[in-house]
């Protein structure tokens, strides 16, 4: 593989990690369990994230075995029954620290397809035989992230 074609991954990389969001995180923990619960949900995602794009980036050597393993614990994360962690009534500003609209319980379709989408991009990173792929990879997974925030995620608590 080139070093070009590794920069470009790199890049993309990057790029996808920027505007998905991931650092949306915050240090003080949610009062209520529920969203609390589910802020750990999408820390683990995040975190199976970062192992992806550190090993597209170069950060982290290439190896078969966490990459599938990473990708597969995406998609595990993506099929959670939503009943326990997505519990109606715990939209932003009916419970402490929770930025979920209230569109997730007035669309639930579009939101279950939200998870699909994330499903079948981790499902995609499976098999992925090297850095460069896994980096090619990233573009859909990022998107998947993207594409819910953007219609589900309501905008940051100061
Ligand atoms: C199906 C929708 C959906 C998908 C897909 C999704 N997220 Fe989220 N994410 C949300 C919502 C909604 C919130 C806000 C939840 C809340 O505050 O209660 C959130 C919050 C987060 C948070 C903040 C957690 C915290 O501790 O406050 C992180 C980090 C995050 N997402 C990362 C990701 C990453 C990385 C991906 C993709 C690999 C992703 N998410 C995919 C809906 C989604």
């Amino acid at each position: 593989m080139s070093y070009g074609k590794l920069l470009g991954a790199g890049t993309a990389v990057a790029l996808v990690i920027a505007t998905a969001g991931f650092a949306g995180s915050h240090a003080v923990k949610s009062s209520n369990a529920t969203v609390a619960a589910r802020h750990n949900q999408m820390q683990m995602v995040g975190y199976h994230i970062g192992v992806l794009g550190a090993v597209a980036k170069g950060e982290m050597a290439y190896d078969a075995a966490m990459v599938e393993a990473a990708a597969k614990n995406l998609a595990a994360l993506a099929t959670m029954e939503r009943a326990t962690l997505w519990a109606e009534g715990t939209e932003q500003g009916a419970a402490d620290l929770s930025r979920a609209k209230a569109e997730i319980w007035q669309e639930p379709d579009a939101f279950a397809a939200k998870f699909k989408a994330l499903e079948e991009a981790s499902l995609a990173m499976v098999g992925a035989a090297d850095a460069a792929a896994v980096g090619a990879a990233m573009g859909p997974l990022g998107g998947a992230c993207k594409g819910c925030h953007e219609q589900f995620r309501g905008p940051k608590i100061e």
